[in-house]
């Protein structure tokens, strides 16, 4: 198991030679997350030594329990929530298992007994009127139960979500089945969606208040979904827990997930504004909307910042490839690749040969994906991209828990190097002040915001 960090080819990012100036900016970033002086931060930084601590924990082992249960009387599962309330649930299941995850019926053993996975769909992260309508219909004659996950408690789009879904639950089991099929997980308070649940006496799992959103993937929010999609979460975190230990190392040239921080910073520096994650599997395609919201939402502060972006290559070598060839100089690839593929295929001789592929014949697609890798490699450094390459062992539980942790500090290391505060998002709140006074919320506030847009929109022709 374990992660390979590769800077030959980073460019300005290689750390050829490291001053004592960055390496003690690093040792302060790690200080700022580790020492005495973290101060105020020490609020959001629960994530930090979570892996090791949570994994023995009574909580763990009720998530366990509760899934069984969940996949025993439900064919379909809806996970509500929103940004770091679901990207990571889903990134994990499609990279453990796959991005057609619900289109084939998968079983898992637990303790010599066979369990059907339920399909497993998100909602709840849009207010597209035909994404739930959609979902509404596929409910119809199936096991439904759902899974509402807010760390606030009062985020609009999947509390929209939970009414109709409720709604429907009520409909098609009446009151008291329908609670015993809602599971909520939030954090302790007196927001909206926490009264309900002490209401109503929804089975509720908490978030920790230590644990932002974008770092709470092997917490609760993540660990209840991924553990009812038949992913092994007891691996995972191990996996995740491992690179806790080896990612403590203070010492910059002893940790790659320090190198990988520094790296995109100077390469950020020597103005490479644009990370560009890519990999050659589409399984990874969630991960890489993970990590976009992870980096995008963590440093994107004080008008700077690296704009992450992702492709799925070799996919998008016939859409995006002209651009990250020949375009504007501005980006480097941040490159994740596995040493093995989940499954293979070899390509056999045709006796025709009508296609010119017989030079090919008893390859399999496992090397061709990696000769097209080592391909683009070199063109996009002919072309001036500067490549940070991850190798990853396995599609595997403990292989993505690792990588889970490793982003998660090297994003937080990333924002301190950067001067800005990796744990908010203040900037998230500014379409939601309009949408609400728009939309006539009740509150002085909101009223007198939502007159001065609608005159402002009036002017603009848009009302
Ligand atoms: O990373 C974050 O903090 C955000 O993306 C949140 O996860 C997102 O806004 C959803 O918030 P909540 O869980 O409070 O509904």
């Amino acid at each position: 198991m374990g992660l390979q960090l590769d800077l030959q080819l980073a460019g300005a990012g290689s750390l050829k030679t490291v001053t004592r100036k960055q390496a003690e900016e690093v040792s302060r970033a790690h200080q700022k997350l580790t020492g005495r002086n973290r101060g105020n931060w020490k609020k959001y930084l629960g994530w930090l030594d979570w892996p090791s601590e949570y994994v023995d924990s009574d909580e763990f082992k009720r998530i366990e329990s509760t899934a069984l249960e969940i996949c025993e009387d439900t064919d379909i599962f809806i996970v509500i929530g929103i940004g770091g309330s679901y990207l990571g649930a889903r990134a994990v299941i499609e990279f453990v298992h796959s991005q057609f995850y619900n289109f084939e019926r998968r079983t898992m053993e637990r303790d010599g007994k066979q369990y059907t996975l339920p399909e497993i769909w998100f909602s709840g992260n849009t207010l597209s009127p035909s994404s739930i309508a959609y979902l509404k219909k596929r409910c119809q004659g199936k096991r439904v139960s759902i899974d509402v996950i807010s760390k606030s408690g009062s985020t609009t789009e999947p509390a929209i979500a939970f009414r109709v879904f409720r709604e429907l639950l009520g409909e098609q089991y009446g009151e008291a089945e329908a609670k015993k099929r809602i599971y909520v997980t939030t954090e302790d308070g007196d927001k909206e969606l926490r009264k309900l649940t002490r209401t109503e006496g929804y089975t509720t799992f908490d978030v920790p208040k230590d644990i932002g959103g974008r770092y709470s993937v092997l917490t609760p929010v993540g660990l209840l979904p991924i553990a009812v999609g038949g992913v092994d979460i007891r691996k995972l975190i191990t996996g995740a827990a491992q690179a806790q230990a080896a990612y403590a190392e203070p010492d910059l040239a002893q940790n790659d997930c320090y190198r990988y921080a520094l790296a995109r910073n100077l390469l950020y520096r020597s103005r490479k504004k644009l990370e560009l994650f890519a990999a050659y599997e589409p399984d990874f395609t969630m991960m890489c909307e993970w990590l976009k919201q992870l980096f995008g939402e963590s440093e994107g502060k004080k008008r700077k910042g690296i704009f992450p972006a992702s492709v799925i290559y070799s996919t998008d070598l016939h859409s995006m490839g002209q651009y990250v060839q020949q375009g504007e100089r501005s980006l480097f690839e941040t490159v994740i690749t596995f040493k093995e593929a989940k499954d293979n295929i070899t390509i056999q001789a045709d006796a025709d040969n009508v296609d010119g592929l017989n030079f090919l014949a008893g390859r399999t697609l496992e090397e061709i994906n990696q000769y097209a890798y080592l391909g683009t490699l070199i063109a996009h450094k002919d072309g001036g991209v500067p490549n940070i390459q991850l190798q990853l062992e396995r599609m595997d539980e403990e292989n993505l828990g690792w990588l889970l942790y490793f982003f998660e500090k090297a994003c937080a290391i990333s924002g301190c190097l950067l001067g800005v505060n990796p744990f908010d998002q203040p900037g998230v709140e500014a379409y939601k002040k309009n949408m609400f006074a728009l939309l006539g919320k009740p509150g002085a506030e909101h009223e007198a915001r939502g007159a001065a847009l609608r005159e402002r929109l009036g002017e603009l022709g848009y009302l």
